[in-house]
């Protein structure tokens, strides 16, 4: 390691970043090229989330992610990571039969997909699990809120904790996550007062998405932020259009080959005038 040798963030330096009040940037990325570019641009912490279903698996929603998917997948980004925190996402159903389905595919997502840490939904339904996962030495990140995987049991996307009961019982779930060992908590789609309040009353950094700025960080999709996803939620924010660039650039390349214009000379290769004459002789015998 010289000098220019990024080091890879630690649960410790995230607890360190909210100690000292220094905004945690989490992504989400699927893939080692954009993992590569995320870690690049110093992003602190790389989530493989289960939106993959949505973004790039082509599902409407992320209940049909496998185990096989999401760890295929966290281990190609964790390669790309230098210095990223990474957070392998447990799909719909790899954590809820039971607490050894839990330990087995959590552990699954530390050993195949090399990931530094691993993502479950759910509160107080979800105590157990996280115990029996950082009770095997694994670190677990909770997610409160919006949760999409029970979408449907909340009876669609929308935002949670907007009446002061429900904001109490997430308030509730997420001591009694922090309790269970969870290292850190991401909240989504809640009042950015209840996200204050969780964040000042508990130890644990919280991690934003679509819960205001007092959270400790913030996590966005990489494809809510470059115009590539079909429905953006309203609390993400876009950087770039990368669609009209992407859609730009395929334009471009068959309106070349259509044309003509591609490949030129630059991009094809030449034989010697020795074995071109070769060649034509060879075609003149009827061999070619
Ligand atoms: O799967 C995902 O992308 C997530 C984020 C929305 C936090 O869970």
């Amino acid at each position: 390691m010289n000098d220019h040798t990024p080091v890879k963030l630690t649960v410790l330096d995230l607890a360190a970043m909210k100690e000292r009040h220094e905004p945690i940037v989490m992504v989400t990325a699927y893939d080692y090229p954009m993992a590569r570019i995320a870690d690049g641009a110093g992003v602190d912490a790389v989530l493989v989330g289960d939106s993959i279903g949505n973004n790039v698996l082509g599902f409407d929603s992320t209940l049909p992610v496998t185990m096989d998917e999401i760890a295929t997948h966290t281990r190609a980004v964790s390669r790309a990571a230098t210095r990223a925190f990474v957070v392998g996402d447990m799909p719909f159903m790899s954590y809820q039969p039971s607490t050894r389905d839990a330990v087995l595919n959590a552990g699954r997502l530390m050993s195949e997909g090399s990931a530094d840490a691993v993502k479950l939904e759910g509160g107080a339904r979800s105590v157990e699990a996280v115990r029996a996962i950082v009770g095997a030495g694994i670190p677990v990140m909770g997610h409160i809120g919006l949760t999409p995987q029970s979408a449907s049991a909340l009876g669609g996307y929308k935002v949670q904790g907007r009446a002061a009961a429900q904001a109490r019982a997430l308030f509730d779930d997420a001591l009694a996550l922090e309790a269970a060992g969870v290292f850190a908590l991401v909240l989504e789609a809640i009042p950015s007062l209840l996200a204050a309040e969780i964040t000042q009353r508990s130890g644990m950094p919280t991690i934003g998405i679509g819960a205001g700025p007092q959270c400790d960080g913030q996590v966005l999709v990489m494809h809510d932020m470059f115009g590539l996803s079909d429905r953006p939620p309203r609390f993400a924010k876009q950087y770039f259009d990368m669609r009209a660039a992407f859609e730009a650039g395929f334009k471009a390349y068959r309106d070349d080959v259509k044309s003509g214009a591609f490949p030129s000379e630059r991009h094809s290769f030449k034989m010697s005038d020795e074995e071109a004459s070769k060649l034509a002789l060879l075609s003149l015998a009827g061999t070619v």
